[in-house]
């Protein structure tokens, strides 16, 4: 079954800011809903220490293929009533690149979760994000959201050549194997983590035909379509572009980094998407970045665009997984007219650049920021690196400095670095308590366009749906 994919993308935002209840709105409508791949295994066993109380991951999970699975997955984390709201959630990070086992699991299923969730109730295709940067989780939770019948996969955040391989791969529940970073790896060291469907599937159980999903690199120069399309073994079904003003991560400008006067990266017509070359390749793309206007739709399909992905508006509405507290405040500021967004070039352990709402009670906010501790307990954004003794270790700018440095971490590579996993996790409710008792602090993303939000306020109304997005943009 072929997916066609409609005029307008809602963006994959991570982490679980586009749920499966915002991806499932938007595709109801019509348009493609995406959920967010990042991070999911820890959404999902956040919401189940929380109790699930309303039951959704439970429905998900008791429709899984793999039983023993889901059950295995319920009985570490699933806490009846929820957890006591001041206590920590269990950590949950078993990172390595052999012997994952468990975390692979847990991976399948939430991706699974999500994609069920989403989809359920309407025929219509539901896409995922994830950022190539995290690499780790990459193949299990593929699988895990094949299994639940995903349309699109979206790519950002790093060059995914060897995404298309391994969709085709699992689509035939095939071993497939993925390279993975490793700083300073000595050339006999097997950089790869290998995953095999037949490992998962349980005894009994016939595995159904899956169907392969379309596959969007998200790209910001048009060189890096010809490089994806020359170098993947798959197939790769088109591109979204997006452009430097964007919300979340952004591609970092060609060249050395520049920074203006209030310490943003500079961008120049170098890091401007060639779109007449692009349209030369022949395969479709999405616009992204500022186009969430009827204006913005209408440029983008008049430049040959087939349509548009949209982050900041659908982060802002009531079905965004943000909570309702930081959705108002951030609401009320652009109606107060006082909406900012920084371009933050060091606050992300990912070394992308990465926008920066500013907001009291955030990551922004000076104060909370000079009273923080660095922390890594989650290790999304952990690089791995070879370490003298020949095994893989991982570290993190947002760890304690003197920990990065002893595992040969470079000192300029540590300034004004946040655990953004934690940060992340905490926008959308499933904040951490830390050691001292304290919460972890959030950060919001959105794009700069985060002031243009007030055309959807009527009346001064701090809450819009996913719908009145769409009819916005339709016009
Ligand atoms: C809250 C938020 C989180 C985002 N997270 C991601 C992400 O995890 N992966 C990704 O590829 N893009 C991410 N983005 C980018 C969006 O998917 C989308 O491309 C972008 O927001 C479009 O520009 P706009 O914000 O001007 O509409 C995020 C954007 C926002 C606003």
């Amino acid at each position: 079954m072929n997916i066609s994919i409609p005029k307008i993308i809602q963006g994959g935002m991570g982490i679980g800011v586009s749920n499966w209840r915002l991806a499932k709105a938007v595709s109801k409508l019509g348009e493609l809903g995406v959920v967010s791949g990042t991070a999911l295994d820890q959404v999902l066993v956040r919401r189940l220490q929380d109790g699930d109380l309303a039951g959704d991951m439970r429905r998900a999970l008791a429709s899984f293929l793999f039983p023993k699975m889901a059950q295995r997955v319920l009985d570490a984390f699933f806490v009846e009533g929820g957890k006591e709201s001041d206590s920590p959630y269990k950590i949950f990070n078993v990172m390595s690149l052999k012997n994952s086992k468990w975390f692979d699991e847990v991976c399948i299923v939430a991706n699974y979760v999500e994609i069920f969730l989403a989809r359920e109730g309407h025929s219509n295709p539901v896409g995922i994000n994830y950022l190539e940067k995290i690499q780790l989780p990459h193949m299990p939770s593929i699988y895990g959201a094949l299994l639940a019948g995903v349309g699109v996969v979206i790519v950002g955040a790093g060059i995914p050549l060897e995404f298309s391989n391994v969709i085709e791969c699992l689509v035939n529940h095939e071993q497939s194997e993925y390279t993975i970073n490793v700083h300073g790896a000595l050339p006999e060291t097997d950089c790869k983590k290998y995953f095999n469907p037949a490992d998962y599937i349980e005894e009994g159980v016939s595995v159904p035909e899956l169907n392969r999903p379309r596959f969007l690199p998200i790209i910001s120069a048009d060189s890096l379509a010809t490089m994806l399309l020359r170098k993947s073994e798959g197939t790769v079904d088109g591109f979204v572009v997006e452009t430097s003003i964007a919300g979340g991560h952004n591609a970092p400008p060609r060249g050395k980094m520049t920074l203006s006067e209030s310490g943003e990266p500079i961008y120049g017509t170098r890091d401007v998407c060639n779109l007449e070359k692009l349209r030369k390749i022949g395969k479709p793309f999405w616009l992204a970045g500022g186009f969430g206007s009827p204006e913005g739709l209408k440029k983008a399909l008049d430049k040959g665009a087939s349509g548009i992905q949209v982050g900041t508006d659908f982060a802002l509405c009531m079905e965004s997984g943000m909570t309702t507290e930081l959705r108002h405040k951030l609401v009320q500021l652009a109606l107060d007219d006082k909406a900012k967004v920084f371009t933050d070039p060091q606050v992300s352990p990912a070394g992308f650049p990465f926008k920066v709402a500013q907001i009291e009670g955030s990551v922004s906010d000076k104060v909370l920021d000079s009273k923080r501790k660095k922390i890594c307990d989650m290790g999304y954004l952990r690089t791995a690196y070879q370490r003298d003794d020949g095994k893989i270790g991982w570290r993190c700018p947002a760890e304690p400095d003197a920990a990065f440095i002893a595992k040969g971490g470079n000192p300029d590579n540590i300034a004004g670095r946040t655990c953004v996993c934690n940060s992340l996790l905490a926008t959308i409710g499933l904040g951490q308590t830390l050691r001292d008792g304290s919460k972890s602090v959030p950060v919001v993303t959105l794009g700069d366009d985060f002031p243009k939000v007030t055309h959807l306020c009527k009346d001064g109304s701090l809450d819009y749906t996913a719908e009145d997005v769409i009819k916005y943009i339709r016009g």
